[in-house]
C-alpha cells in the first residue's frame, strides 16, 4: 500500500478514539479559565485603580523580559496559521463524507483553547504601558500573512511529532516567564503565564498520546517520521518573525538569542524535550521495525547525547539587539 494510504487508514482507525482524547485532555468551555478572570474588570468602578496597580507592577520587569513576552504573545496570536495548517493535514477533514470527523473536531476545540492565550497576553501588554503596541500589531499581521513552513507537509505523523514537541516547548517558556514575573513581585502576570503553561501541558500530553497510539498501528512509519523531523530540526512556529520594515524571519534569531540569554527557552530545553519524547514513546525498545526504521530508531536514541556535545560549543551573543516592540529606555 502506498505510504499516504497507510496514513489515511491509520488516522481513520484511530478516529473513534479522538472523542475520548478530547474528554481526557481538553476542558469544558464552561469550566475553563477565561482572560477576564485575570485582568482588571472594566465594568467595575475600581477598574482604573487596578490598571494603575498592574502598570506599577510592570515597572520592575526588564527589556529582555518584555521582548520575550512580546514574542510569546505574537506566536500565540498567529493561531489562524496553525489552525489552517492542521485542518489541511491528511486524515483531518472538515468536509468529506463525514462532516463530524473527530480529528477536525479536535483541531477546532484545541484552537478554541489556544485562542485564549494570545487574547489574555495581548490585553495585558496593552494595559502594561511597557511596549509599543502598534509595532507588535504590525509584526503579528506580518507573521499571519507570511505563514510558516514547519517541514511537516500534510503528514499527520510529522505534524503530531511537531505538536508534541512544540506544546512542551511553550509550556516551558510560559512557565519560566511566569516564574520570573512572580520573582519580581508581579503576582498577576505570574499567575497568568502559569495557567497558560498548564493548558500547553495538557495539549502536549494529548499530542504525545496521538503519537503513541499511531506507534501501535504503524511503528515503522511513525518512527521514520519522528527521525525525519529531528533531522530537519523542530523550528519554532514564529520562525518567520519580522519587525516593521524588516524581511521575513529577520527578527526570529534575535528573539531566540534573547530567550536563550534569559534562560526562558534554551538549547538544553530542546534536548530535554527530545529525551522525554524518546522515553514516553519507548523508542529504544521498539521492535518489529523495518530495516530503515531500525536505523531511524538508533539515530533517535543517540541523538540527545550528540546534541549535548554540539550545544556545549554553541555561543549566544550578549549584546542586546533593540527591538521596536519595546522602548530602549526600558532596558535594564
Ligand atoms: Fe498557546
Ligand atoms: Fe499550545
Amino acid at each position: 500500500m502506498p505510504e499516504k494510504n497507510i496514513r489515511l487508514e491509520v488516522m481513520k482507525a484511530i478516529e473513534p478514539q479522538v472523542e475520548g482524547f478530547m474528554d481526557s485532555f481538553l476542558l469544558p468551555v464552561e469550566d475553563i479559565w477565561q482572560p477576564s478572570d485575570f485582568l482588571p474588570d472594566s465594568e467595575k468602578d475600581n477598574f482604573l485603580e487596578e490598571v494603575k496597580e498592574l502598570r506599577g507592577e510592570s515597572k520592575e520587569l526588564g527589556y529582555d523580559f518584555w521582548v520575550t513576552m512580546v514574542a510569546d504573545t505574537i506566536t500565540e496570536e498567529a493561531l489562524p496559521t496553525y489552525e489552517s495548517w492542521l485542518m489541511d493535514v491528511e486524515g483531518i477533514d472538515q468536509h468529506g463524507e463525514n462532516k463530524r470527523n473527530g480529528w477536525a473536531k479536535w483541531v477546532r476545540a484545541w484552537t478554541a483553547e489556544e485562542n485564549r492565550h494570545g487574547d489574555v497576553l495581548n490585553k495585558y501588554l496593552y494595559l502594561s504601558g511597557r511596549v509599543n503596541m502598534r509595532e507588535i500589531e504590525i509584526t503579528t499581521q506580518h507573521l499571519i500573512s507570511d505563514g510558516f513552513d514547519i517541514g511537516t507537509d500534510r503528514d499527520p505523523y510529522k505534524n503530531f511529532v511537531y505538536t508534541s514537541f512544540q506544546e512542551l516547548a511553550t509550556n516551558i517558556s510560559h512557565k519560566r516567564v511566569g516564574l520570573m514575573a512572580k520573582k519580581k513581585g508581579n503576582a498577576l502576570l505570574g499567575k497568568m503565564c502559569t495557567i497558560i503553561a498548564g493548558d500547553e501541558m495538557r495539549h502536549h500530553l494529548a499530542y504525545r498520546e496521538f503519537v503513541k497510539t499511531i506507534l501501535g498501528e504503524d511503528p515503522s512509519g511513525m518512527i521514520l517520521a519522528f527521525a525525519d523531523m529531528m533531522k530537519k530540526k523542530i523550528v519554532m512556529p514564529a520562525h518567520f518573525l519580522r519587525e516593521s520594515g524588516g524581511v521575513i524571519g529577520a527578527a526570529f534569531e534575535n528573539f531566540s538569542n534573547c530567550a536563550q540569554r534569559l534562560g526562558v527557552y534554551t538549547a538544553q530545553d530542546y534536548i530535554d524535550i527530545l529525551r522525554k519524547l524518546n522515553a514516553y514513546w519507548d523508542v529504544e525498545n521498539l521492535r518489529s521495525l523495518s530495516e530503515e526504521a531500525e536505523k531511524a530508531r538508533d539515530y533517535l536514541v543517540k541523538l540527545p547525547a550528540r546534541l549535548e556535545r554540539i550545544s556545549e560549543r554553541m555561543k549566544f551573543p550578549e549584546d542586546q539587539y533593540r527591538f521596536k516592540w519595546v522602548e530602549a529606555n526600558g532596558m535594564i
